[in-house]
């Protein structure tokens, strides 16, 4: 049996915080450790208690005075995206024809699609991610490729062979049948397997034939266990040619839930423009509101609505949305994700954006109980914040004096810079 004991100040929530000053939500402790036996956390809390707890003769790693937090999720990334990021265009529509439907033809060969599987989990593991739920291309060998990396990794990923029948090139399209029979045959060679989840990833309602939306409902039926993962409502134009190809449908969310796609299982990225009523239908189903905030000032696709989204009662989520986002760190993405909250008027504290990158982003994924917190029984997926981690930074914490400062300047000022240490499953990731 290995015993790991790290020592350092630690934060794991244990709820959505109602307000800034709604300490019940989170356990913090100052002088603070973190036990991990075989891969899995056995105790949190006082340093000495947890010592007390601990087997004689102990590896003890003193982090101190870094804060020790569970690792990062992002729930909405693209795997073929990684040189697509930083790509010059008006809109998404034009984003998507002009650079992303070019980079992910390269994922049909298996080099390339191995090579950056490799590149995708190094850059997450630096930004202190250590889990993702993740678009692959159009080609089953891409997420054959995910998956194999993550399974050597020992990372709890989530992932899904993109099905996408029309308007797109030929050479990134499936078939209604073919796209079923290859998400099919991804989930009984990954699902399960490792650490590695499966999700069922129709890329969005343009992209797919009504046959293959119908065939998408009929993966989630058979495998209710399994997540959804599209995007919905984030540009203005994307809404009126879904309209125009679904002319059966009240609106853009009434397309997926026509088709079995509405569940308590779907993540649905962006979810920026909606009515009333699709807000309703969506908290009514209790799918998921990806809010993507770097991606939506990206693409000038337009600002999340948090204060409505969460009046409904619709579950929610913070990602990246590499490439349309530009940044993997998670800590970019909280700053971007309050700025947009400010333009809007409302007040984001600190203490839910790290809540929600944690724990809220597990309860999203259906994962927290072995995910996106630091209580006994969750695989060790750790890291270890440094909010000093640049000269600005070490000058600015010189004033600091409660944890909510220090958690706003680490999502204010922070990057990859401040993820100073990363554990899988217990073990160090070394770069
Ligand atoms: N909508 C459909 N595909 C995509 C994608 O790859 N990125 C973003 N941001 N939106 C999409
Ligand atoms: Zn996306």
């Amino acid at each position: 049996m290995t015993a790991r004991l790290l020592r350092g100040r630690v934060l794991s929530f244990r709820s959505r915080p109602g307000a800034r000053d709604d300490h019940g939500s989170y356990l913090f402790e100052d002088n603070g450790a973190v036990l991990i036996e075989n891969g899995k956390i056995s105790a949190c809390g006082a340093y000495d208690e947890v010592r007390l707890a601990s087997p004689l003769g102990v590896e003890v790693i003193d982090h101190r005075p870094l804060l020790l937090m569970a690792g990062f999720i992002d729930p909405h990334i693209h795997f073929p995206q990684m040189q697509v990021t930083a790509s010059y265009a008006a809109n998404l529509l034009e984003w998507l024809g002009t650079y992303t439907f070019v980079e992910e033809q390269k994922f049909a060969d298996a080099d390339h699609a191995a090579r950056f599987a490799k590149l995708f989990f190094d850059e997450l593991l630096r930004h202190g991610t250590t889990t993702a739920a993740a678009y692959c291309s159009v080609h089953r060998g891409s997420a054959d490729a995910f998956f194999a990396e993550a399974t050597r990794r020992n990372l709890l990923m989530v992932g899904g062979k993109v099905m996408m029948d029309r308007n797109a090139p030929e050479a990134l399209t499936d078939t209604a049948q073919s796209g079923y029979d290859d998400t099919r045959a991804v989930i009984k060679a990954w699902h399960g397997k490792g650490r590695n989840h499966v999700a069922i990833t129709p890329r969005f309602a343009i992209t797919s034939s009504p046959a293959q939306l119908e065939a998408a409902g009929t993966l989630a039926r058979e495998h209710p266990d399994l997540l959804i993962q599209t995007h919905l409502s984030e540009n203005n134009a994307e809404i009126a040619y879904t309209l125009e190809l679904y002319p059966e449908a009240r609106d853009y969310t009434d397309v997926y839930a026509l088709h079995g796609l509405l569940t308590r299982k779907t993540l649905l990225g962006h979810a920026i423009h909606l009515s009333d009523r699709e807000m309703a239908a969506i908290a009514e189903a209790g799918a998921v509101a990806v809010h993507c905030p770097t991606s939506n000032l990206f693409l000038g696709s337009g600002l999340f609505d948090l204060r409505r989204i969460k009046e409904h009662g619709v579950r929610t989520a913070v990602a990246t949305d590499i490439g349309g986002g530009s940044s993997y760190s998670m800590l970019r993405t909280m700053d971007e994700a309050y700025k947009i909250q400010q333009l809007r008027s409302h007040r984001l504290p600190p203490i839910e954006s790290f809540w929600q990158a944690t724990r809220g982003n597990a309860e999203a994924l259906g994962l927290a109980d072995r995910i996106g917190t630091l209580e006994p029984g969750s695989d060790a997926d750790i890291i270890a914040l440094d909010a000093r981690a640049t000269p600005a930074m070490r000058i600015r914490m010189e004033t600091v004096k409660t944890l909510e400062e220090e958690l706003f300047l680490l999502q204010t000022m922070g990057d990859d810079r401040s993820v100073r240490h990363v554990y899988i499953a217990g073990e160090i990731v070394t770069a």
